[in-house]
């Protein structure tokens, strides 16, 4: 039977917005409704979003309870702390997908520390493959009418670290995380570090130092896996590339366990997913084979004169990192295959 889900989408202006509107076109039940953003509202959608040719001549419009109000589903885009107060009015059985950090912890201590202000709460994860104490973050998905997309850094180390945690394999208490980032994570918002000319010619680090807003929640989902007391030092990088994460992600081996056990944590964790892909032995993720697709790619190896398994995982951040994430949840939550519309083919070169 062919069912029709209209969808909403708020911070259609944006970049998660729009890469949400392209990836949720290929749905074969999604009929979008509103487009609503904020400063740019009153323009059409293809001043923001030239490369969404059948939507161009959209209007966008306020974002408001009452724009957003009659769909089945809901996505809003919105800087963080601005979807808890829009979410509290929409109905609750409309499904609301947040790809903002609004609701993603489950603890408020943590959001006060990490964001500041008010916690709005918390919504069932978007991370259908994490690892959670009875089985996989999918299982709990079904029927829910909220949800909250994970971070696209916290996707690409939980999706690369947490086969080693779950198995035991690695040590928990000292992993360290280095991330080469591209610029579309930081949104649209212009920023003088964010120029073309500061950042064409560098690599920047940037949230250095136990800050970086995404710690609490990779904290969060590794001890969803099994991790106990764990610790990470994380460090994104700039670089001069619009979209994409590349995380190289070190800890300690554990005690006793050899190479063989390491790759077989890692094989067997992901031997059934449709979109996290071990890559064979020797072959070393990219960012550009992520490109456009909603695919996590990892490969792990052991370092042994350093006692580390070494793990590189990649994504596509506006992707698997949020729009593909908000998707294959929308299809848990409703009932639709689980990978209904969702591309994994990239673009290359
Ligand atoms: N970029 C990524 O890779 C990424 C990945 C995962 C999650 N996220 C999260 O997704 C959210 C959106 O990020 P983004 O990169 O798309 O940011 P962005 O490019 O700066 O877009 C922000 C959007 O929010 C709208 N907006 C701003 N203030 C608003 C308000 N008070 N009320 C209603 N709309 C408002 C803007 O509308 P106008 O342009 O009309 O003002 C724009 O459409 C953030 O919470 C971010 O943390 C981003």
């Amino acid at each position: 039977m062919h069912m029709t889900i209209s969808v909403a989408v708020s911070g259609a202006s944006g970049y998660v917005g729009g890469e949400v509107l392209r990836v949720f076109s290929e749905h074969p039940d999604v009929q979008f409704g509103a487009l609503t953003a904020h400063s740019s509202a009153g323009d059409v959608l293809g001043l923001h979003q030239p490369h969404l040719r059948t939507l161009a001549d959209r209007t966008i419009v306020e974002t408001s309870a009452d724009t957003l109000a009659g769909h089945d589903v809901v996505v809003l885009a919105l800087p963080h702390g601005a979807s808890g107060e829009i979410a509290a009015q929409l109905p609750p059985e409309t499904l609301v997908i947040d790809c903002g950090a609004d609701h993603r912890l489950a603890s408020a201590e943590a959001w006060a520390e990490y964001y500041g202000g008010e916690h709005a709460g918390t919504w069932p994860y978007g991370m259908p493959e994490l690892i959670t104490a009875d089985g996989r973050q999918r299982d709990n998905l079904p029927g829910s009418r909220r949800i909250a997309v994970p971070g696209c850094n916290v996707t690409a180390v939980t999706l690369g670290l947490q086969p080693g945690i779950s198995a035991g394999v690695v040590d928990p208490t000292d992993i360290v995380a280095v991330l080469a980032n591209g610029y579309s994570g930081a949104g649209k918002k212009l920023a003088t570090n964010l120029l073309a000319s500061e950042g064409l010619g560098a690599v920047s680090p940037y949230g250095v130092g136990g800050v970086h807003r995404h710690i609490p929640e990779i904290v969060q989902n590794l001890t969803s896996a099994g991790g106990d007391d764990v610790r990470i030092s994380f460090t994104p990088t700039l670089v001069p590339m619009a979209r994409g994460i590349l995380a190289t992600v070190t800890a300690p081996l554990a005690a006793g366990v050899d190479a063989e056990q390491v790759r077989a944590a890692w094989e067997t964790a992901y031997a059934d997913e449709p979109f996290v892909h071990l890559l064979p032995e020797g072959q070393w993720p990219t960012t550009a084979a992520t490109l456009g697709a909603n695919t996590c790619l990892v490969q792990v190896t052991v370092d042994a004169k350093a006692g580390r398994v070494v793990v590189i995982s990649a994504i596509d951040n506006l992707v698997k990192g949020t729009a593909g994430a908000a998707l294959q949840s929308m299809n848990l939550a409703l009932g639709v295959h689980e990978t209904t519309g969702l591309q994994t083919l990239g673009v290359a070169p």
